[in-house]
């Protein structure tokens, strides 16, 4: 099957988040089983430095009166996967983030940029003679591609099966209506049953609607946006559809994060020589100067800074553990208000506790595998890739019970693999930090049995990639 699939980030090339790991590997694993995927994404600033040399150029003509749009045809080194970059000086090629500025403000023209992203997007998926390739499937994810099954939809064309991936409700990609011009798009589309939200109109809501199935990325997710509590206002919208809504977990790609594989650790560890963790344990405290007491444990985060990872609840959870000897390592960024008040608590406790403010991919790997525990106490998560990781470095993680958290890590059960809470408060997450310490300390065997059930789940891409492969062709027989 022949899979068009367009994302705003795409790992290695460039990451904010989880989506960007979904988009380097999803692809990667459909190839495997012998589908052919080929990808769609922005030439932001120094993307062409980490791509093979291009290969073809095809220029589609100036829509968006920003300069010409081009197609470069090339692939991902890394994973060979072919890859088309859209490139446009005047909407792609800037210093600062894809999205915002470096003051975290929203760029004010990204209803253009994204529009001509999708607009592209959708093109060649109607004529693949441009590029001497027909698409079966067009696979978007997320509101920054969702305007492509708008302008299918406003072109009035027979088209080919359009699935959209919901990594994240909450950024729906609204805008305001005077806008709305600027996309060329057909009027006719903005009832309430099409693309108009709450008086605006919503690149993500134009995605849900007119598109032949709708996924999310864990089951318990898809079940919570139905809700009033998580559906961000498209729950109504949802409800109306969901005999072509999907929960598929995400996977991991093991090639990157596994302790035995990882090259970017101390020491490579496995569950067979476990006790080697503890020298990534021990460089970890070194690298932040911390005391290198091995009797105590270290909880960890990898995380962007937003209201939706719950990490105000732990900055008043924290000195009650810290008061118990526990030690704190932090990479992350986002709120400002967020990024000080840790570096107060580092100031407060700098025996114990080590804030990184920033993005760094290797760190984040060194943490995964020195810390013993990953705190993750999110108000939603659609899925979380953070605990999938930890998981495998035999970290435990510490989680709220939600979204792709609850399907992932469980404190009891057959196979219990790390400690879960259930209300989005200090006192529940404090309890389930209290839990995993004195599992910790305790002489008992249950934190190094739970280890060990950690390690051996198989959370990788190639245990969903047949659910996938069974939704494309399930839109393709219709
Ligand atoms: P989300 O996409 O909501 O941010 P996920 O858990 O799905 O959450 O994915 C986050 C991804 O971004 C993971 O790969 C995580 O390791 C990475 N990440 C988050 N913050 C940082 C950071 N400050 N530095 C390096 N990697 C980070
Ligand atoms: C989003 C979600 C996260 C998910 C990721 C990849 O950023 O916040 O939970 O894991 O997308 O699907």
């Amino acid at each position: 099957m022949k899979i068009l699939f367009l994302a705003s980030e795409i790992y290695p090339l460039i990451k904010t988040g989880g989506l960007a790991d979904v988009a380097g590997a999803l692809p990667v694993a459909l190839r495997k089983k012998g589908h052919d995927v080929k990808l769609i994404m922005p030439a932001y600033q120094n993307i062409l430095e980490k791509v093979a040399p291009i290969q073809k150029t095809i220029n589609l003509g100036n829509p968006f009166n920003r300069g010409d749009l081009l197609l470069l045809e090339t692939h991902i080194p890394e994973s060979d996967t072919p890859i088309w970059l859209l490139q446009c000086q005047a909407l792609f090629e800037r210093e600062d983030g894809p999205y915002v500025d470096n003051n975290g403000i929203d760029y004010e023209d990204n209803h253009i940029r994204f529009a001509a992203l999708s607009w592209a997007a959708a093109t060649l998926s109607l004529h693949g003679n441009l590029i001497g390739w027909q698409a079966d499937i067009l696979h978007l994810n997320d509101w920054q591609t969702g305007l492509a099954a708008a302008y299918l939809k406003s072109w009035k064309v027979k088209h080919i099966p359009i699935v959209t991936t919901v990594h994240n409700l909450r950024y729906n990609g609204s805008f305001e209506m005077s806008k709305f011009a600027d996309t060329h798009l057909s009027a006719e589309l903005l009832d309430m049953h099409g693309m108009e939200f709450y008086g605006r109109f919503s690149a993500l809501k134009a995605g849900l609607v007119y598109s032949d199935a709708i996924t999310t990325v864990s089951p318990t997710y898809a079940k919570e946006i139905l809700t009033s509590e998580y559906g961000d206002g498209l729950d109504g919208t949802l409800r109306s559809m969901q005999d072509k809504l999907h929960g598929i977990l995400n996977g991991v790609d093991y090639n990157q994060w596994s302790p035995e594989k990882d090259t970017i650790i101390e020491e490579n560890y496995s569950l067979n020589t476990l006790d080697k963790k503890q020298t990534n344990k021990l460089a970890l405290l070194r690298e932040n100067s911390l005391p290198e007491d091995l009797s105590q444990p270290i909880f960890g985060v990898v995380s962007r800074l937003t209201e939706q990872k719950g990490l105000d609840l732990l900055l008043e959870a924290m000195p009650a553990l810290l008061n118990k000897g526990a030690r704190l390592v932090l990479l992350g960024s986002g709120d400002k208000h967020l990024e000080s008040a840790y570096l107060k608590l580092q100031e407060d406790y700098p025996q114990q506790v080590a804030i990184r403010v920033g993005y760094s991919e290797d760190y984040s790997h060194r943490l995964q595998a020195g810390v013993d525990a990953l705190l993750i106490p999110s108000r939603f998560e659609p899925c979380g890739l953070t605990q999938l990781y930890a998981l495998k470095y035999g970290t435990l993680p510490i989680v709220r019970q939600t979204g792709g958290l609850a399907d992932t890590v469980f404190e009891g059960g057959d196979k219990p693999n790390g400690f879960v809470f259930h209300d989005a408060d200090v006192p529940s997450l404090e309890a389930a930090m209290v839990r995993c310490y004195d599992s910790f300390t305790s002489e008992d065997a249950s934190f190094e049995e739970k280890q060990r059930n950690a390690m051996s789940y198989d959370f990788s891409w190639d245990s969903v990639t047949d659910q996938w492969i069974e939704l494309y062709e399930s839109l393709t027989r219709e």
